[in-house]
């Protein structure tokens, strides 16, 4: 079985069957990080380039671990030390030199929107969008995905809330329009300032108060502050988030026994979570990262490999 797309830059490209398929073939490749020797033949011969023009610790990492499972041979290009920092080369030219080393697919992180879709232009092999901007993040929102439906048994229904700063997050754009896609029912919590221009039209009930929320929810996902994309007179004070909107034992009080607990990291410990939430046993934090190795396995298995050779 295939996927439908050549690249995966957004979440609204995939089909309901392409998330089935991903989430399927997930679940099987997850049982490789368990093994003791961690590592199989699929992508053997194939050249994976990680393209990271913005920071990260996760999801490069995640990615590197998961193309070395797979035993594809991997580089790393990070904008430190680069010419693009200390020669002027843009980030066409950038592509368009590693493009003439011939890899077979780039997983591009730029800290604009649209930047891994103009490199898919420009590209014979594949691209995944390893996050652009403030705009998608789609092999974040597939393992949010994968854990909650490994958490609940089921995706179709759930309630699911997402708090904080909705306006500057790409896993909040991502997350939304895949979790409603699968059939969930999608809430917002945060100031008036963190929520996007238009948000009345992403079929999402709104709320300013994170304690009327959380008794409804089965999921609930906070979302780091991102300060790197916005001014300071969005966000003037952490306490004062941490007051309202950050979640605590306190604020769970009314919430379900069985609500499920998530974050895409990286967190800041006492400002949207507690510390006794995050290390809690609602917490699914960890579990989310170990998943997304066996995610990105499945991604890029599903958009290079040879379904023969798994
Ligand atoms: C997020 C990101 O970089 O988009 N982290 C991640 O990839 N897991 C969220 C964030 O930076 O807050």
């Amino acid at each position: 079985m295939k996927l439908s797309l050549r690249h995966l830059l957004s979440v609204r490209d995939l089909t309901k069957r392409d998330v089935e398929l991903i989430l399927e073939t997930s679940r099987s490749f997850k049982g490789i990080s368990e093994r003791d020797i961690k590592k199989v033949p699929t992508l053997r011969g194939r050249t994976v380039v990680n393209a990271f023009f913005e920071d990260s610790t996760r999801t490069r990492l995640s990615f590197e671990i998961a193309e070395k499972r797979l035993s594809a041979d991997t580089v790393n290009f990070s904008i430190s030390g680069s010419s693009m920092a200390k020669k002027g080369e843009s980030f066409i030219d950038t592509i368009r030199n590693i493009e003439a080393m011939k890899p077979d697919i780039f997983v591009i992180r730029h800290s604009q929107a649209g930047a891994a879709a103009q490199a898919a232009k420009l590209i014979h092999g594949r691209v995944v969008n390893a996050g652009d901007g403030q705009h998608e993040h789609p092999t974040q929102a597939l393992l949010d995905l994968f854990t909650i439906r490994e958490q609940k048994g089921r995706l179709k229904g759930l309630k699911v809330g997402i708090v904080g700063d909705i306006a500057h997050s790409r896993v909040a754009r991502s997350d939304i329009v895949l979790f409603q896609k699968m059939g969930m029912e999608v809430s917002v919590a945060g100031p008036a300032t963190f929520m996007p221009f238009g948000i009345e039209d992403w079929n999402v009930k709104v709320f300013t108060d994170v304690r009327a929320m959380l008794p409804q929810l089965d999921v609930v996902m906070a979302l780091r502050i991102q300060r790197e994309r916005m001014g300071e007179q969005f966000f003037p004070n952490e306490r004062e988030y941490a007051r309202f909107f950050g979640i605590n034992q306190a604020a769970l009080h009314e919430a379900k026994e069985s609500l499920v607990i998530m974050h895409p990291g990286p967190v800041n410990r006492g400002v949207e979570l507690s510390t006794e939430v995050i290390d809690g046993p609602r917490s699914v934090i960890l579990d989310q990262v170990t998943n997304g190795v066996a995610v990105r396995m499945a991604i890029l298995y599903l958009l290079l490999g040879d379904t023969k050779e798994m």
